[in-house]
């Protein structure tokens, strides 16, 4: 069966992040249900240096021819008050749902069960229908008001995933540091991958175990 996942996008830094998590989705064969919040698409701007359209079939578009992306008959993306949207209603709520990056503004809302747009409200919905919710939050330092937000999520069985660098894995590049993100946020939607080498895979491999 499809998995379905509502890839949510705020105006946080870590688009690089969010674009890659976006292709593997897709090369993974889910079907993305994508909503970028008003400061999503401006960050987006600063940290890709190109534009995203407020129009979602112009946005799929350049998404498209900007990343290259595969299984795009997969790709539904939504403006952030379409109310009529699958996603607004727990009805058919798909199975997960990972907002990265996540603004301390959006972390707000949604720990506080304020859905006044799509994204939020699809958050909500997640949240009411004990489906699995990823949030990736970016910040630093935190304050302790986003620091209780995510304990808040976290006792709600959230997995809070901030994008923090591993260097056991001996990464050479951003790409690598990038991928090893992407591959934990993959690892919680329950997504099969293999980004990365796991810890004791190495060993195995040279013991000729595997
Ligand atoms: C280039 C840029 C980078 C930003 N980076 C962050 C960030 O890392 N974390 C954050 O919480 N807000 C960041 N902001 C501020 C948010 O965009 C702002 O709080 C906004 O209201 C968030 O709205 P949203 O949650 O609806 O996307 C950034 C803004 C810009 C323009």
């Amino acid at each position: 069966m499809t998995k379905e996942i509502i890839l949510g996008i705020t105006g946080a830094s870590g688009t690089p992040i969010a674009t890659a998590l976006l292709a593997q989705l897709l090369a993974s064969g889910c079907k993305v249900h994508l909503v970028f919040t008003t400061a999503g698409i401006i960050t987006f701007k600063e940290e890709m240096k190109y534009s995203l359209s407020a129009n979602p079939t112009l946005c799929k578009q350049i998404l498209i021819d900007k990343l290259q992306l595969n299984n795009c008959d997969n790709l539904h993306i939504y403006t952030n008050n379409d109310w009529f949207s699958p996603i607004a209603s727990g009805s058919s709520a798909p199975d997960a749902m990972v907002i990265c990056p996540c603004s301390m503004a959006t972390l707000g809302k949604v720990a506080n069960g304020i859905g006044d747009d799509l994204l939020t409200r699809a958050a909500d919905v997640i949240l009411k229908e004990r489906k699995n919710l990823v949030v990736v939050p970016r910040e630093t330092p935190f304050s302790a008001i986003h620091l209780d937000n995510m304990l808040t999520l976290a006792k709600l069985g959230v997995s809070v995933l901030p994008p923090v660098v591993a260097f056991y894995t001996q990464p050479q590049s951003v790409n690598d540091i990038i991928l090893f993100i992407v591959s934990r946020i993959l690892d919680q939607l329950r997504v099969n991958n293999q980004l990365f080498t796991r810890w004791g895979e190495k060993l195995l491999k040279e013991n000729g175990n595997e």
